[in-house]
């Protein structure tokens, strides 16, 4: 079991590897630098969901840059979880931060 487990991790940590060495390029030709709602949507993605989706790219969640769902969906999602993945309460996040995290979704595709 172990030894079966440690090779899903090789076999992931290669993939990772092999995503973000394809990547690179167009990160770093990509400015992104948000104000405002923005800007504050990003601070609190770096608290809740950037541990599971690092930089919007697949960690132990999905990769979420690129899907295509309407962020009311997303908030959704955020809100109620899915899976593994963690639902976030009024008390944890607001009404207004939900809104800000949307925004700064939203904002990656404009990017
Ligand atoms: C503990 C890890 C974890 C955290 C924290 C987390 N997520 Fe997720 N997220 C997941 C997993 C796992 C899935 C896939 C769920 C499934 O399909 O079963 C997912 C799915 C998603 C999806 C749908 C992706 C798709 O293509 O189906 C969105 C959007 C999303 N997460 C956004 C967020 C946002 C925004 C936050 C922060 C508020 C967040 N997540 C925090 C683990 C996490």
């Amino acid at each position: 079991m172990k030894t079966g487990n440690m090779l899903i991790y090789l076999l992931a940590a290669g993939l990772l590897a092999a995503c973000a060495s394809r990547k690179s390029e167009p990160v770093k030709q990509r400015e992104f630098s948000p104000t405002g709602r923005v800007a504050r949507g990003e601070e609190i993605y770096m608290v809740y969901c950037d541990k599971c989706h690092p930089g919007g790219e697949a960690g132990l969640g999905p990769a979420i840059s690129s899907n295509p769902a309407p962020q009311f969906i997303k908030r959704f999602q955020m809100r109620h979880g899915l899976g593994v993945m963690p639902s976030f309460k009024k008390e944890e996040i607001s009404k207004k931060d939900l809104r800000d995290i949307s925004k700064y979704l939203h904002a990656w595709k404009h990017y």
